[in-house]
């Protein structure tokens, strides 16, 4: 995603026409799909690895962005009719995230630089919901329960600190207590889930937000 940014920012037009190049009739298949999927992976061109991964993430299953142990994109193909190139989002993208610094660090690096009024939102990796939700652990290193303690301990002592932190995640009874014990306000909502692999299962999903502070 940073590299993708980064791209768009340097020459956005060279980049947008790049990618189209990928989005044909002829590239809409199994066969040039699993070819680019393995381009993806071993690609060390910055360009052309950004380029894929928006082809990969138009004409993947459901849109997952998901990656094995070693670190491999391995979403498979997902049949779509034409997909098209986000041109008008991309370019959408480039102006709202004008002032933004994008960064990839542990949250606690992150969460560490945040000053007395700051506002952090954290969206963590979803607490599963049952034991075959094997989707919500979707990167290399995962993110476990005793991850979840940390991270509510962590918005908690913030909290203390005078910065507001919000965290997202399934709302279950775990989870609010989780949240609660820690002197957060929750609030729940519904919704759509659109990541699951069983088509019946992509329904309204409850989850909370845990506001510290
Ligand atoms: C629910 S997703 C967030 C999706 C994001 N809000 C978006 O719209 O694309 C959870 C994210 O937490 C990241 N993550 C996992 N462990 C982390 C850690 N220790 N520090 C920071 N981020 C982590 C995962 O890589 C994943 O991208």
């Amino acid at each position: 995603m940073i590299t993708l940014y980064k791209q768009l920012l340097r020459n956005k037009e060279r980049f947008i026409k790049a990618t189209e190049s990928l989005f044909t009739d002829e590239n809409n298949c199994e066969e040039k799909y699993y070819e680019f999927r393995n381009e993806f992976n071993s690609c060390t061109d910055k360009q052309r690895r950004a380029s894929l991964f928006v082809y990969l993430n138009r004409h993947c299953y459901n849109g997952l962005c998901r990656y094995n142990s070693k670190g491999i994109f391995n979403t498979p193909f997902g049949r779509y009719t034409r997909p098209r190139v986000p041109r008008k989002e991309m370019l959408h993208f480039i102006e709202t995230a004008a002032h933004a610094t994008f960064e990839c660090a542990d949250y606690q690096d992150t969460m560490n630089k945040a000053k007395r009024g700051d506002v952090v939102y954290c969206d963590p990796p979803y607490v599963p919901l049952s034991a075959t939700s094997y989707f919500t652990d979707y990167h290399v290193g995962g993110f476990n329960w005793d991850d979840q303690i940390l991270l509510a301990e962590k918005a908690e002592h913030l909290a203390k600190q005078g910065v507001r932190v919000v965290i997202s995640n399934h709302d279950t009874k775990k989870t609010r207590s989780l949240y609660k014990e820690r002197n957060a306000k929750i609030t729940i909502f519904d919704v759509q889930r659109t990541i699951s692999c069983n088509p019946s299962n992509r329904k309204k999903a409850k989850e909370l937000l845990a506001i510290f502070g």
